[in-house]
């Protein structure tokens, strides 16, 4: 039976995917803080180490697929929500790869990621280069010099941009596609989840949230992700790599229909 780790295995995204691959005979260590096998705050460096190497022993040593949901969004603080949605991801990718490739057929990986990374306007390179970098500290600096909301929206949509630019940045090369991984990303809009609940119910996001316009008319369900997230853990995904998957009603085709595709300059 393959064996899937899922990070945020206990809601949203990440428990409509845990109930579809187990309805399918999949087996999945799920992380996260509550009702999960590994149960640990992602935002916390040593319990980052203890979730990798207890998905190793839970698993054998041999991953099949693993999918990095946990997360947080906005209303939240800024530096900890980068660190658990950034270091949070990239320390399981970083500590997972080599269970990854350790077994006999191909292993898929599905990092999610944003819509927040293309319709967030001023995320400072800044920012995501000390995040890819993994300066923490340096991250951290940066974002205490901005304002609370703003520093908050900020932080959310550079960590979403970290982790897609680390699944381009990463998924061709020999550690990856080159040791039978396919590293590929969801970039979904707004899933009604208990984390969007959250930005709903608060004042502020609250109302900037309900202006995102959404041409397909309304919200997007978690089970609804959790059938791409499937079908990218499986063989139909092994000519995928590093791609990243809008699923998001339309609506950052409507926001910004002309910059994509964005043609390579060279010279
Ligand atoms: P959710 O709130 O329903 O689930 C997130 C899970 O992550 C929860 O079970 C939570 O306990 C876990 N988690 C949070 N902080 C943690 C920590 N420090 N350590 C361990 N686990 C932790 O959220 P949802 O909506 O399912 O989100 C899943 C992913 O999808 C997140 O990365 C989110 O940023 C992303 N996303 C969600 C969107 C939405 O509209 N729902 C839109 C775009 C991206």
């Amino acid at each position: 039976m393959p064996t899937v780790a899922i990070t945020g295995s206990a809601s949203g995204i990440g428990a409509s995917t845990r109930a579809l691959l187990e309805s399918n005979s999949i087996n999945v260590i799920g992380v996260d803080l509550h009702n999960a096998e590994i149960e640990v705050d992602l935002s916390i460096e040593a319990e980052r180490s203890k979730a990798v190497s207890e998905v190793i022993e839970l698993c054998g040593g041999s991953l099949d697929g693993l999918v990095t949901s946990a997360g947080v969004s906005v209303p939240f603080d800024p530096a900890r929500m980068l660190t658990i949605n950034w270091f949070g991801t990239v320390d399981l990718l970083i500590g997972l790869r080599e269970a990854l490739s350790s077994g006999t057929g191909v292993a898929h990986v599905v990092a999610i990621s944003s819509n927040s990374t293309t319709i967030t306007p001023n995320v400072p390179d800044l920012l995501v280069d000390a995040c890819l970098q993994m300066d923490e500290l340096a991250a951290h600096k940066i974002l205490e010099e901005m304002e609370g909301l703003e520093a908050m929206a900020i932080a959310y949509a550079a960590s979403k941009l970290s982790v897609a630019r680390y699944v381009r940045l990463n998924a061709p090369t020999k550690e990856w596609a080159g040791s039978n991984i396919r590293l590929n990303a969801i970039a979904p809009g707004a899933v009604l989840t208990p984390l969007l609940q959250g930005g709903l119910d608060d004042p502020t996001f609250g109302a900037a949230i309900k202006q995102l316009p959404i041409p397909v008319g309304d919200f997007g369900s978690p089970d609804l992700i959790a059938e791409w997230i499937k079908m990218m853990l499986s063989p139909s995904a092994d000519f995928m790599c590093g791609s990243v998957l809008f699923l998001d009603g339309g609506s950052d085709a409507l926001i910004r229909p002309n910059d994509w595709p964005v043609s390579m300059k060279l010279g």
